[in-house]
């Protein structure tokens, strides 16, 4: 293919993946946006196949249909709930395909003296995806529960993954300046074992803040790709992934009050096991029958769905009970905090998904105000983001990070299975305190029960 074309192509490719990034930003569009930045990748691996030499198309299409058949049944099967894993292997192939893509360019030019960028581009793209890769699965891993959730440490640690450190830096310097095979493999074996390193320490309440890190990283080792294969479109693609990874693991950060540096070297949570159920005092279950009644003659609702409401897919039996909430005249919103269930945008998603109108749905600062002025709160299956805990208690792990302040509403009614905690592993004051009732049961078995309730009244 003509070069010009090839570029205005590429061009073409990078312009719907900015798009398709512009529109992801909001509910309405996001489902668009996927579809224009899918078709600009489509776009971009048909006019590099186009412009390829001397490869076999049948090889080509063999790892399409393989890797398209892969692909497919992971995305048809996955739950909601495991998402985050399957971004995880998704980020670990992407960093590995880069190394070996890197790697094999390597290969081809053995021999022949580098440019130093040729070989630098080569090396970072090797570091980085090999690191991507084995980190990335050790993410998955945690989050699947193949491995223990809670962070993995010894003595000493910290010092043993930063000689590592130090001598992936020596084998890329080495390699650069040499362009010898020996230390530019040993780059790749150097990144896998750093990549394992670094992750096993960090908590799987921390995970997925390090997917987002990861997803950032394979991207990074996308675009060095790029430049070693010269494809425009790659390198655009994994900047685009490079930067906006980056952006969402600093908002993560932030509405968890941490720093990075903390989730990664601070050794926080668990596998939510930890801290004793019920340690707080003594908590007032509730019936259907009483938080119907309530619902029935309230004002204004606020409804905080959590991770449980995705466990229990309830969503579609939440939305009947506020659909019959509002033909009642009762006001309802739905207070959206934005690391609410396992990934960004989770309870978006859910709500989106049972049709809730998307104005309906209050962002932290909205729904803290409402909730001052709210007769009847429904937490529905969260914990961590309604602990009064992160305001109150100096001395609390999560101290700091903004929550929904449920506690300011006239009557708070949580729903879940028993006292036990959230993802952070620690106990939750607020179901001790007088204005809440606890309602305990499955979220989707609690919001049919409460829909016969209400049938009633
Ligand atoms: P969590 O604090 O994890 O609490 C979820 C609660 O749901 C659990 O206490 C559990 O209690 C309950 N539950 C589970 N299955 C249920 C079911 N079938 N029916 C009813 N309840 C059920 O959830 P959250 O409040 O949404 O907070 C999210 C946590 O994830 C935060 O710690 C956050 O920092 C962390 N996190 C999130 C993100 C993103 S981007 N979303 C990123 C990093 C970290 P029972 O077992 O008693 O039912």
């Amino acid at each position: 293919m003509n070069a010009n074309l090839t570029a205005i192509l590429y061009l073409v490719a990078a312009a719907a993946f900015i798009v398709g990034l512009k529109r992801l930003g909001s509910p309405k569009t996001a489902r668009s946006g996927n579809s224009v930045g899918a078709a600009g990748m489509l776009l971009a691996v048909i006019v590099t196949m186009v412009n390829l030499e001397g490869v076999s198309w049948w090889l080509i299409i063999a790892g399409l249909a393989i890797g398209s058949a892969i692909g497919a049944v992971l995305a048809l099967r996955v739950q909601m709930t495991a998402m985050p894993q399957l971004v995880a292997a998704f980020n670990g192939f992407g960093g590995i395909a880069s190394a070996l893509v890197a790697g094999a360019a390597f290969v081809t030019v053995s021999g022949a003296e580098l440019a130093s960028e040729t070989i630098l581009t080569m090396l970072l793209s090797v570091a980085i995806g090999t690191m991507t890769f084995t980190g990335s699965f050790i993410a998955y891993a945690k989050l699947q529960g193949i491995m223990g959730g809670s962070p993995m440490t010894y003595p000493g640690q910290r010092a043993v993954n930063a000689v590592i450190g130090a001598i992936l830096l020596a084998l890329l310097i080495w390699a650069q300046i040499s362009q010898d095979g020996i230390p530019f493999w040993l780059v790749g074996v150097a990144g896998l074992i750093l990549g394992v390193l670094t992750v096993v320490p960090i908590g799987g309440a921390d995970m997925p803040v390090v997917i987002a890190l990861l997803n950032s990283m394979s991207g990074l080792a996308a675009a060095a790709t790029g430049f070693v294969i010269s494809n425009t479109a790659l390198i655009i693609g994994g900047a685009l992934v490079g930067a906006s990874g980056l952006i969402l693991t600093a908002l993560m950060c932030e509405a968890m009050n941490r720093t990075i540096w903390n989730v990664l070297f601070g050794a926080f949570g668990g596998d939510g096991s930890g801290a004793a159920a019920g340690a707080g005092g003594n908590a007032i279950s509730t019936t259907p029958d009483d938080v119907a009644i309530a619902l029935a003659y309230a004002q204004q609702v606020v409804i905080v769905p959590g991770y449980g409401l995705a466990v229990a897919q309830a969503q579609h039996a939440l939305r009947a009970l506020t659909a019959d909430l509002e033909k009642r005249g009762v006001k309802v919103a739905y207070g959206i905090h934005p690391v609410a269930g396992r990934m960004p945008g989770h309870m978006n998603v859910l709500l989106a998904e049972a049709d809730v109108p998307y104005d309906h749905l209050l962002d932290l600062d909205d729904a803290n105000t409402t909730l001052g002025r709210t007769d009847v709160v429904l937490v529905v299956g969260a914990n961590d983001v309604v602990n009064p805990s992160a305001r109150d208690d100096s001395t609390s792990p999560i101290y700091g990070m903004p929550i929904l302040e449920v506690d300011n509403a006239n009557l708070c009614v949580v729903i879940k299975r028993s006292l036990s905690p959230g993802f952070a592993g620690l106990d939750n004051p607020l179901f001790y305190m007088n204005t809440t009732r606890m309602l305990f049961a499955d979220a989707k078995k609690a919001m049919t029960d409460l829909g016969k309730a209400l049938e009633s009244i």
